[in-house]
């Protein structure tokens, strides 16, 4: 992680992800998954996650995919040219029909595009870059699944997101079970407004 971290969203840009950017992404979930994990997750729980979940060969095949879409927020101040070593977060999106029971009757039947994941180095949170990410990937959630509902899940422990997501118009609109490493933790689904 570089220390000339930017201040302000200006600073930075987002795009889609390719995949030459999949092994500095999956380093970069590596440090950031831990910290959507509530307190008391097991060590081994995360480590069995990020090495089957969040591995290279997971974000290879997320930016190739037509059902996903993979978008990164970097650095702007380096001239346009492309360093993929540099991404300060990361957000993907699938395109599909929910196969838990719990998200489907709180979403709507059907096909739905799901913030899958969204995240930000620490270094980088309360800088702006992740509502600059945000706002990118609402608008390609649209394109994914032009008049699909939007929704995600994240954990009800987990404060700071939920006020992140309440701030880009995420409702609560359900509650979900998600395992993490063996470990069943509860996730509030928040969806975006219809219309
Ligand atoms: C979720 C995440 C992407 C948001 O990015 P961020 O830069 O932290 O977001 P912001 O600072 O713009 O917004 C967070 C909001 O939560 C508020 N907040 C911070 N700590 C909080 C807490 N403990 N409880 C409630 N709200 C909190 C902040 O005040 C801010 O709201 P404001 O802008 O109205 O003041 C980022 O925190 C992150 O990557 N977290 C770790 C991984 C994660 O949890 N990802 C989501 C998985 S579902």
């Amino acid at each position: 992680m570089p220390d000339d971290l930017p201040t302000a969203p200006a600073t930075v840009r987002v795009r889609l992800a390719t995949t030459e950017d999949a092994r500095a992404l999956a380093g970069l979930a590596a440090v950031t998954f831990p910290l959507a994990c509530p307190p008391g997750t097991s060590p081994e729980a995360i480590a069995e996650h990020v090495a089957t979940q969040l591995s290279p060969e997971r974000f290879l095949a997320w930016a190739a995919s037509a059902d996903h879409a993979l978008l990164l927020v970097e650095p702007a101040s380096d001239g346009g040219t492309h360093d993929a070593a540099r991404p300060l977060g990361y957000a993907l999106l699938v395109r599909g029909v929910p196969d838990d029971p719990d998200v489907a009757a709180a979403v709507g039947p059907g096909e739905a595009v799901e913030l899958s994941k969204i995240y930000v180095h620490p270094a980088a949170q309360g800088t702006g870059a992740a509502s600059v990410l945000m706002t990118a990937t609402t608008q390609a959630a649209t394109r994914l699944g032009p008049g699909l509902p939007v929704w995600l899940g994240t954990n009800v422990l987990n404060a700071r997101a939920q006020a992140f997501y309440r701030k880009h118009r995420f409702e609560v609109v359900g509650r979900r079970t998600y395992v993490v490493g063996g470990e069943t933790h509860s996730d509030v689904v928040m969806a975006l407004p219809r219309g």
